[in-house]
């Protein structure tokens, strides 16, 4: 049992924070960085390196002086260092580093995708494994068999764009803003989600894979109309300021209904999968980002409820990139004696992509 801070820095967000048992969060300090993007419509990983190393230390204080605790009291300095941006990541780790070698506490570095799964753990009892785990996020639509918080392996995912990549990008041709989850989802809520007709790109019949990129060019097609002409001539006969509002609302809708049922299909084909174990999974597990989102918890309850799995969704302050997940999830390691070194790398791909 040990009281940890943590550090998250692998894309847009700076966090910080304290928790207590890999679960109580005394302090959680998130200073994201969209305004600085929004004018490129992404992240531009030079801007975001510089914004990270402007805005860590003061993150650093802040968490600190919400959880009231002295740094005696800290066990070990947790830091995300994977997956993510390596410029963004470096700062966070080298801060991490910095802490834990001038407070001579132990370094844990954590992966930033197996906390997004751990974030229901926090503030809340923990949930019952073996666990079928989904990722949603800006950079990950995965399938998870997880035995506990600690074993995990990949069942499933994404070949093309990741499910928040493409929220991301159905704004940007809409023409909505950055980033374009939470405004494709108020804009969703206004909308008929049978209005269009969009794929639900489901690969081979056993497949747990994931495609987004034919969904996102179909709405492409659907807002602009197919293209005239080829490779670079090719135009579009209407433009973003063609549409009506009527017509923005009802995209989105039918994007967002396409996307939930491609996961709820997904889904049933994993837990059918793993339904044959002999220690079938008890609990659905959903992280990232995306999992913010009102409508998919929704359809994600009424899946789990028709399968006879406990849903398990973080609460909505720990979906999106946060510290207190780094600091969650590094409990069960620290317990393990899963302690890093100062040569800790940062590095861009998430150790259950291996
Ligand atoms: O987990 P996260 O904060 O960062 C990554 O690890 O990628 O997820 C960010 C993604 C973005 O693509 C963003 O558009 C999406 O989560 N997102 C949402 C919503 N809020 C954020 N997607 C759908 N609905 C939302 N309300
Ligand atoms: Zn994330």
């Amino acid at each position: 049992m040990a009281l940890i801070f943590g550090i998250e820095s692998s894309c847009d967000e700076t966090a910080a924070a304290v928790v207590r048992d890999g679960a109580t969060v005394l302090s959680n300090s998130v200073v994201s960085q969209h305004e600085l993007h929004a004018k490129f419509g992404g992240v531009v990983p030079e801007i975001a390196t510089r914004a990270h190393l402007q805005r860590i230390l003061p993150v650093i204080e802040k968490a600190r002086d919400d959880a009231a605790v002295p740094w005696s009291d800290v066990d070990a300095i947790a830091v995300g260092h994977r997956p993510g941006l390596i410029g963004s990541l470096l700062v966070g780790v080298s801060a991490a580093k910095a802490l834990a070698w001038s407070l001579n506490k132990p370094l844990i570095g954590v992966d930033h995708v197996q906390a997004h799964l751990y974030a229901c753990h926090l503030d809340d009892a923990p949930p019952s494994y073996p666990a079928l785990g989904l990722v949603i996020s800006g950079g990950h639509t995965s399938l998870y068999h997880m035995a506990d918080p600690l074993n995990i392996t990949r069942i499933g995912h994404t070949i093309d764009d990741a499910v928040g990549e493409a929220y991301d990008k159905v704004a940007a041709m809409l023409e909505l803003g950055y980033p374009g989850g939470p405004i494709v989802e108020q804009a969703a809520q206004h909308g008929d989600p049978d209005a269009i007709d969009l794929p639900r790109t489901l690969l081979e019949p056993t497949s747990l894979n994931f495609s987004f990129s034919g969904l996102k060019t179909a709405v492409l097609y659907a807002a602009f109309g197919q293209p005239v002409g080829r490779g670079k001539d090719a135009r579009f006969t209407r433009t973003a300021a063609d549409l009506s509002d009527r017509d923005r609302v009802n995209i989105c809708a039918s994007f967002q209904r396409a996307v939930s049922d491609t996961l709820t299909t997904k889904l049933k084909r994993a837990a059918d999968q793993l339904a044959d174990k002999a220690t079938p999974v008890q609990t659905l597990i959903v992280g990232g980002g995306v999992s913010i989102n009102k409508a998919l918890r929704t359809a994600l309850a009424d899946f789990a409820a028709s399968h006879d799995l406990m849903l398990r969704l973080a609460d909505p302050q720990y979906c999106l990139d946060n510290a207190a997940m780094i600091a969650g999830l590094a409990e069960p390691l620290y317990a393990a004696g899963r302690v890093d070194g100062y040569d800790l790398p940062a590095e861009a791909t998430s150790r259950l992509d291996a």
